[in-house]
């Protein structure tokens, strides 16, 4: 850590149940809310706080990405996302997120070139897909072949070695993107296509997905540049679900690559990132602006666990700003190919002039989030519903790689171990079976 939080005043804690009083450190960050440093707080008290889905719980030190949900704010390494979105490209985000800096016109050059060097997979790598039915879930596949990764690559899993763990961020950075079209391939049937060195990033994941070896494949520089964004707007976002799974299995000091393939399996969550694939399956379920309001009223009901998905969020209490940047681009994507009257977008824009409106959403300050317009773009640029998730995922890589080296490389790290509120039962004598009832 560049800048180690500095201790700024105190919070003291009364037990009324014995009257004593606990005085705690409260840790200042450069920006956003102060930290209570409650390490010492069970050996002095006794007690372990509560806090099922850490809604009020800072699980570590970053300088990676900030979040201000109640103003719709999102910087990494303190650039806005939208700048990043307008003026970036995804490996200069990559860039960035690994080493705290924009890089120059060479730094940019090295880095892309390094990740051309490493996009190819191992030739065995490829036969762990024949494996799976042809109708697996793609995140089913991204998840076994990614955490196979750890089965290779011996001189780069010594995560003490700075060197080996930067190697092990550029494979993966450089290689998801392969074994996301892989999986793309395998369930379609057709050949895989191998990367080329002459594309950019994005452009090559989409020759790897929608080419084939039976004719040349002119990618759409509006596509590609709407993919690089796409990616952009996915790359990290502070201690979600699947980043906080990241640095919890790599605090055990587990493989990078398993550390990843478990982020995988947290993203895929419909709560997480596959709520971009359950917000095109919702649309499509709506099926008409008519059904809307019938559908606004079943996410009101407190009786019944539909969700309006693509709405909502932890953090935010705004909107994301992510979304903005998303439905701008979905507009522009659908103008690019000709797509007039797309009626999941009519649905999608209807749905949320609606719910904006409506003071349960009002109220509870749900906001559509990054999910909610990603999925009419991705279907419009050709991919299968099943595979969006996996292209959060891709795109997410960069950001959990990010986190688990700051976590290796945080001198405050140490093995995540949180305990529990026990209600079970208490100490009870065994029962013989000739004994029970
Ligand atoms: C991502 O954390 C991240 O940063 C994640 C992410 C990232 O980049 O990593 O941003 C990516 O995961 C975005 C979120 C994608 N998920 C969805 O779109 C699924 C639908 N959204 C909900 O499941 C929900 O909003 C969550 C999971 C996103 C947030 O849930 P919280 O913070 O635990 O909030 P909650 O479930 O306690 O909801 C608060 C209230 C509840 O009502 P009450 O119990 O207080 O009466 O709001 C209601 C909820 O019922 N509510 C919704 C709702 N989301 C919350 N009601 C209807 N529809 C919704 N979408």
């Amino acid at each position: 850590m560049t800048q180690p939080a500095d201790k700024a005043d105190t919070f003291t804690l009364t037990d009324n149940r014995t009257g004593k009083q606990v005085i705690l450190p409260v840790l200042k960050g450069s920006t956003g809310p102060d930290v209570i440093d409650i390490r010492k707080l069970y050996a002095e008290t006794g007690c372990f706080t509560y806090d099922p889905g850490f809604t009020s719980t800072g699980s570590c030190e970053s300088q990676i990405t900030y979040i201000d949900g109640d103003e719709g704010i999102l910087l990494h390494r303190g650039y806005a996302i939208d700048d990043l979105a307008e003026h970036a490209t995804f490996p200069e985000v990559c860039f960035l997120l690994l080493n705290n800096h924009l890089p120059n016109a060479k730094e940019k050059e090295d880095f892309e070139n390094i990740l051309r060097r490493h996009s190819m997979v191992h030739e065995q790598l490829t036969r762990f897909y024949s494996g799976f039915r042809r109708d697996a879930h793609p995140m089913a596949i991204l998840c076994g072949v990614t955490g196979a990764l750890s089965a290779f690559y011996h001189d780069s899993t010594d995560i003490d070695d700075p060197v080996q763990r930067k190697i092990a961020a550029h494979r993966l950075i450089a290689k998801i993107p392969t074994i996301a079209a892989m999986a793309y391939k395998y369930s379609a049937g057709q050949p895989f296509m191998y990367p080329r060195n002459d594309l950019s990033y994005a452009e090559n994941f989409l020759y790897m997905t929608f080419g084939t070896p039976c004719e040349p494949y002119k990618v759409n520089p509006v596509l590609s540049k709407a993919m690089d964004k796409i990616f952009i707007l996915h790359a990290d976002h502070e201690q979600n679900a699947s980043t906080s799974t990241v640095r919890l299995a790599g605090s055990s000091g587990a493989n990078p690559f398993a550390c990843i393939a478990a982020g995988i399996a947290s993203l895929w969550g419909p709560a997480h990132g596959g709520a971009n694939e359950a917000v095109l399956n919702m649309l499509e379920e709506i099926g008409s602006v008519d059904r809307i309001p019938e559908i606004v009223r079943r996410a009101k009901d407190k009786n019944d666990n539909f969700r309006l998905m693509g709405f909502g969020h932890r953090v935010y209490k705004n909107y994301d700003p992510r979304a903005q940047v998303m439905r701008k681009t979905c507009h522009e994507v659908l103008a690019e190919l000709g797509i007039k009257d797309e009626p999941l977008l009519d649905i999608a824009m209807e749905l949320e002039k609606i719910a904006l409106e409506d003071d349960y959403f009002v109220q509870k300050k749900l906001y559509p989030n990054v999910d909610f317009y990603s999925g009419i773009i991705l279907k419009a640029m050709g991919f299968p519903t099943s595979m969006f998730t996996v292209l959060f995922a891709l795109a997410r890589t960069v950001g959990w790689i990010s986190q688990w080296k700051e976590m290796i490389e945080d001198p405050q790290q140490k093995i995540g171990r949180p305990r529990q509120l026990y209600t079970g039962q208490t100490k009870r004598d065994f029962v013989p079976l000739a004994q029970r009832g």
